[in-house]
């Protein structure tokens, strides 16, 4: 499973990067409004610290727009990977800018019907939604068992399942056992994974019985 990290705080990028667990990222219009900066500087920078996909978000509604809007952020560098929301410009925007050789992450997705359409128009990057179903009363891991299960039943449909909206480490893990490609987390939610307080607690108990034995390695 790839992580990708959810965020456009470049800062925050740059410190997760050295984990070496950050295979991509994705933004969205809210991640760069809270970064308070310039869109395109914002990517341009991200694209330059992680090597991956990096998703960069149309604001336009209608084909023309988003096909202009995302030509443009295509070409701030190889990495950058349209998003388009799940509407019927968003699907047609995806099937000409696959055509042109662009990766594009299909976002906003919220059932398996919406999931279907984006396969066949060729996305590379399907983003369905988990936290923003469980918030209105849904449980959103089974549109990710549902959307892995239907793309395993056509094995021509090449499009990369990335789990999003993700709040918590469980959330990671039931995205994993459903089979989901990718995961898109918040920088918190990534290192909420590697810690663990029986893991802090063993550490300090094996190192004090260490003192004890007055040895030193190498
Ligand atoms: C990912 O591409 C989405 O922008 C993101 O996961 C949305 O998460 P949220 O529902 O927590 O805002």
């Amino acid at each position: 499973m790839k992580f990708f990290i959810d965020s456009a705080d470049v800062e925050e990028i740059k410190s997760l990067v050295p984990t070496g667990f950050v295979d991509g990222v994705t933004t969205n219009p809210t991640l760069i409004a809270q970064s308070g900066r310039r869109f395109e500087e914002v990517i341009a920078e991200i694209c330059a610290l992680v090597p991956g996909p990096v998703s960069a978000e149309v604001a336009a509604l209608d084909l023309e727009g988003m096909l202009r809007e995302g030509r443009y952020l295509a070409k701030i560098a190889s990495n950058v990977t349209i998003k388009v929301p799940l509407t019927i410009a968003g699907l047609k925007a995806c099937r000409t800018l696959t055509d042109e050789g662009t990766l594009v992450n299909v976002t906003l997705c919220f059932s398996a019907a919406q999931a279907l359409l984006a396969a066949k128009a060729g996305a590379t990057f399907i983003s369905p939604f988990i936290g923003r179903l469980d918030d209105v009363g849904e449980i959103g891991m089974n549109l990710i068992h549902q959307i892995v299960d239907i793309y395993k039943n056509y094995p021509n449909l090449t499009t990369q399942v990335l789990a999003a909206s993700i709040r918590s480490p469980l959330h990671v893990i039931e995205s994993a056992l459903a089979g989901a490609d990718v995961a898109t987390l918040p920088p918190k939610t990534l290192r909420q994974l590697y810690q663990h307080p029986l893991t802090d607690k063993g550490i300090d108990i094996f190192l004090a019985d260490w003192k004890k034995t007055g040895q030193s390695i190498g």
